[in-house]
């Protein structure tokens, strides 16, 4: 309830134009960007550091570019999550892209996480996707895309290290089920769609089990990648 009623009052506080036509209480909260973000870190934590339930992904550090790109596809019903989709609507583009580099600017410290048994086979097996990829089925390695030490790529490619094994399972799944669509071409509906259920379970295993070090976004803007993706647009006639 508390998270709902969070919702609704960001919701006002974010239809710019209304907080000051109507005076009064919201005259006393002070304009800027972290208290209107105060009903996203509900969810996502102070700072977007992240909290404790693993659906609820942590914000801060992330390529501006790719929580922009989230933040258009919640609004546009590209990605489903109902009270981000509610909480998104009619937001401007510029707008968004505020929020998400101010996201992206913070470095607040990872949440410790509990550490969750795995079979090694299991470990082993995500190890060897994510670092050679699956040759047989066309996949490449995670991390050509996601950088060598995992941290994402500038502008559109997150970072894989501190996503909890049952959020990375539910993300792959909703890409192969068409619930989460990235920007045409989407090369992770192919990745999340080539996969098979016991790889996406290794795959996250292996990405759960590994620390969370501070690696950053790579910045290689001529870097080409394995496959095409909208969210990561290349120049110069590649991909
Ligand atoms: C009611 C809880 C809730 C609120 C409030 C909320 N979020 Fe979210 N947010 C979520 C959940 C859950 C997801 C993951 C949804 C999914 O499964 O795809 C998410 C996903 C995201 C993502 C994608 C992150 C990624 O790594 O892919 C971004 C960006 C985001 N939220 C930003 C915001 C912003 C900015 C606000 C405030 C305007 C906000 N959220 C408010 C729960 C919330
Ligand atoms: C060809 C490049 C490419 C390859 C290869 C690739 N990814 Fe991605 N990945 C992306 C892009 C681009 C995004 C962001 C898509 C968007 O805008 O939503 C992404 C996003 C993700 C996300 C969402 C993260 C979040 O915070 O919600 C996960 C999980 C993911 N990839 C896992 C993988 C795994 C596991 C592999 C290997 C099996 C892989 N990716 C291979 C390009 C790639």
């Amino acid at each position: 309830m508390k998270i709902i009623l969070g919702v609704i009052g960001l919701s006002g506080a974010l239809a710019t134009g209304c907080v000051h036509a109507q005076a009064t209480a919201a005259d006393r909260i002070p304009d800027t960007m972290e208290a209107r973000v105060q009903a996203c870190t509900g969810c996502h934590g102070a700072q977007g550091r992240g909290v404790e339930n693993v659906y609820f992904p942590r914000l801060a550090g992330k390529p501006a570019g790719y929580l922009y790109n989230q933040l258009v596809a919640f609004r546009d019903g590209r990605r489903k999550y109902v009270p981000m989709n509610y909480l998104l609507a009619y937001l401007p583009d510029a707008y968004l892209m505020r929020m998400a580099e101010h996201f992206a600017a913070l470095n607040p410290p990872p949440l410790v996480q509990p550490a969750v048994k795995r079979s090694p086979d299991q470990v082993r097996d995500g190890q060897r996707i994510v670092t050679q990829g699956i040759p047989a089925k066309k996949i490449p390695a995670c991390i050509t895309c996601h950088g060598a030490e995992l941290g994402g790529r500038e502008p559109g490619i997150p970072g894989l290290l501190g996503l909890r094994a049952d959020y990375v399972s539910a993300q792959l799944g909703a890409w192969r089920f068409g619930v989460r669509t990235a920007l045409a071409p989407d090369c992770m509906q192919f990745v999340a769609s080539s996969l098979s259920e016991p790889e996406v379970a290794a795959v996250a295993a292996y990405l759960a089990s590994l620390p969370v070090t501070t690696a950053r976004p790579l910045r290689q803007p001529g870097m080409r990648l394995p496959l095409a993706c909208g969210s990561q647009p290349q120049k110069g006639g590649q991909p």
